[in-house]
C-alpha cells in the first residue's frame, strides 16, 4: 500500500504558547492561524512486509535527494504511530517507510512539524482504513505533540478551540482561503535549524512573570481579532498580530531558561517594516519560534513591498504565501 498526502504549514496570528496538559497537548488559550500556500510538506507512506521495518527519509529544503532521518525524528514518528493506533482503536500493525519533503527550511520558525504531523495524522488514519471526520483528524493531529498541527487540517483560516479535554480541543475553519487576500511573505533571514523544541518551551512558559498577564490580555485580543477579521479591517488586524507576537516573545524571553529567537537581523527588519508603513506601505509582522519574519500584507500591496525589500542584504529568500486549503490527498 502506498499513500501520499500534502499538508500546509500555518502561521498563527494568535499564538499557542503554554499548555494546560503537556501529555494531551491541551493549550492554555485558543489560537488562530492561516494555512500557507507555498510552505507545505508532502509525505508518503509505503507499507512493508516485514513488520519491524519502520524507516523515515527526509528530503531537505532545496535538496534533490532523500536522506535517512536522525533517530530523534524517527522515534517521534514511531511514538506517534502508537498514539494513533490507540486513538484509532486498532491492534493491527504495519512495517512502513515514510518519505517527507518540505517546500521550505525545516525548524526555522515556520511550522515544519505542523505540516509534517498533520499529513502523518491523515496517513495513519488511512493506513488503518479509519474514516475520520475533520474534527477527529484535527484531534489526532494535535496528539502528535506538535499541537499546532491540528490547525493545518481544516481549510483557510483555522481557529483552535482550547477545549476542556482531549475531545473538545481541535481546530475548525472560520473562513475559506478565498475569504481575504492576505499574503504572508516569509522573509528568510536564517535557514538553519533552531536549538530548542517548542515542546520544551511550552512547558516553561508558566515560569515567566509575564505569562499571567499575557493570558489576561488574550481574552480581549481574541475577541478583537475576530471582529477585525470579520470586518476585514486590515489596520486593526495588523496592530493586533504585532502586539500578539511581541506578547508571546516577551514571555519566551522571560521564562526560565529564557528563549531568545530574534537576532539583530530580526530587529532590523522589524524596524524596516514599521518604517515602510510610515511611507504608506501597509504591512505588519508576526514571528514564531525562530528568527525569520512573517510579513503580512494585502495582495494589492505585495509587489511594492517586494520592491521595498529587494536590496535588503539580510533577506536570503522570500516565500510568498496566500491562504491555502488544509491537509489533502496528494494529486
Ligand atoms: C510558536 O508545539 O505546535 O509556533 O512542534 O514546533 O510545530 P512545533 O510547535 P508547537 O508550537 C507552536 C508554537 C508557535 C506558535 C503557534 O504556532 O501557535
Amino acid at each position: 500500500m502506498k499513500l501520499k498526502i500534502r499538508s500546509p504549514a500555518n502561521i498563527a496570528f494568535i499564538k499557542y504558547w503554554g499548555q494546560k496538559d503537556g501529555c494531551l497537548i491541551l493549550p492554555m488559550n485558543d489560537s488562530f492561524s492561516m494555512n500557507l500556500s507555498n510552505c507545505f510538506s508532502t509525505v508518503e507512506i509505503e507499507t512493508q512486509n516485514d513488520f519491524n521495518t519502520k524507516q523515515l527519509y527526509i528530503k531537505k529544503y532545496q535538496s534533490d535527494n532523500y536522506e535517512v532521518a536522525d533517530q530523534t525524528s524517527l522515534k517521534k514518528v514511531i511514538d506517534y504511530y502508537q498514539v494513533a493506533k490507540k486513538f484509532l482503536k486498532t491492534n493491527q500493525d504495519f512495517g512502513f517507510i515514510i518519505k517527507s519533503a518540505n517546500s521550505f527550511p525545516k525548524k526555522a520558525g515556520i511550522a515544519s512539524s505542523a505540516s509534517f504531523f498533520s499529513a502523518l495524522a491523515m496517513l495513519y488514519s488511512r493506513l488503518f482504513e479509519k474514516e475520520l471526520n475533520q474534527k477527529e483528524l484535527s484531534i489526532l493531529a494535535r496528539l502528535s505533540g506538535s499541537g499546532s498541527a491540528c490547525r493545518s487540517i481544516p481549510d483557510g483560516f483555522s481557529w483552535w478551540k482550547k477545549g476542556r479535554d482531549s475531545s473538545s480541543s481541535y481546530a475548525v475553519s472560520i473562513a475559506p482561503p478565498s475569504y481575504w487576500d492576505l499574503n504572508d511573505l516569509v522573509l528568510i533571514l536564517n535557514s538553519g535549524e533552531k536549538k530548542v523544541s517548542s515542546q520544551e518551551g511550552h512547558q516553561k512558559a508558566k515560569t515567566s512573570g509575564l505569562y499571567k498577564e499575557r493570558l489576561r490580555g488574550l481574552k480581549k485580543r481574541l475577541v478583537d481579532i475576530k471582529k477585525a477579521f470579520e470586518k476585514k479591517d486590515f489596520t486593526w488586524f495588523g496592530y493586533l498580530i504585532e502586539e500578539e507576537a511581541i506578547s508571546m516573545h516577551s514571555v519566551m524571553m522571560t521564562q526560565k531558561p529564557p528563549l531568545y529567537f530574534w537576532s539583530e537581523r530580526t530587529i532590523d527588519i522589524i524596524k524596516k517594516i514599521i518604517g515602510g508603513r510610515s511611507q504608506g506601505l501597509e504591512m505588519y509582522f508576526t514571528i514564531d519560534a525562530g528568527e525569520n519574519i512573517h510579513l503580512i500584507c494585502q495582495g494589492k500591496n505585495k509587489e511594492k513591498i517586494y520592491q521595498y525589500f529587494s536590496k535588503e542584504k539580510n533577506i536570503l529568500n522570500i516565500i510568498s504565501n496566500q491562504a491555502a486549503i488544509g491537509t489533502r490527498d496528494y494529486e
